[in-house]
């Protein structure tokens, strides 16, 4: 905090009670894995289910993230860095109003996981690592991103030229090369079922 002139003011209503009214658990779906894994797609289609059931929730994606909020940051380690600390910021911000909240960006340190993980209250972060060989992301290569890495065209490229720490014990360890899309959705959409998170 840059100044010391402010003071954190209470709410008259607190998470709970945003809780109660929501009938859910709020929480953080953290996917994590490299480019072309499939975050976003499972983190969509999670979304879509939970949206069926009634559930309230909201799903920040990185590349859209970075068009906005985080459209001053680049790919270097510390860009990296600041990247997923205002996402985790925003992210508790949004676990506040009661929200079932997915987030799904690379996030390629552990570090930073962690801090994100600390910032919230126990069972709140929910660690969803989506397992995805990078051959198989290579092969894949929606946006062609893979190529242009590999031809020297980008620098910095996750799983190339910028490293990226597996999760060594993920609370979802989702292994997308081995199921189908809805497959990978509903077990996360199980796992929040089983735990009480939703209903
Ligand atoms: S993170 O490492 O800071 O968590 P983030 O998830 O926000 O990354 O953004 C990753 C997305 O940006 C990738 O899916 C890809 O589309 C795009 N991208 C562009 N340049 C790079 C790069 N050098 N490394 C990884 N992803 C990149």
């Amino acid at each position: 905090m840059k100044t010391e002139n402010t003071v954190w003011h209470a709410q008259h209503i607190d998470k709970a009670q945003r809780a109660q009214l929501k009938q859910q658990q709020p929480c953080l779906l953290w996917y994590t894995g490299l480019s072309g894994s499939g975050k976003s797609t499972v983190a969509n289609a999670v979304d879509a289910l939970l949206f069926e059931r009634g559930c309230h929730s909201y799903l920040l994606d990185g590349d859209n993230v970075r068009h906005g909020l985080n459209g001053d940051l680049a790919f270097s380690d510390e860009d990296r860095v600041e990247n997923i600390r205002r996402i985790s910021e925003v992210s508790k911000l949004f676990v506040d109003a009661g929200l079932i909240v997915s987030t799904a960006f690379i996030s390629p340190f552990a570090a930073d996981r962690a801090m994100a993980k600390e910032m919230l209250a126990e069972g709140e972060f929910i660690e969803v690592f989506i397992d995805t060989p990078i051959d198989v992301c290579e092969q894949r290569d929606p946006k062609g991103l893979y190529k242009k890495a590999r031809a020297g065209e980008i620098k910095d490229f996750t799983g190339i030229d910028s490293s990226y720490d597996i999760p060594e014990s993920p609370t979802i360890h989702v292994k997308t090369a081995e199921q189908t899309v809805a497959q990978c959705a509903e077990q996360v959409v199980q796992f929040l079922v089983k735990h009480q998170y939703i209903k």
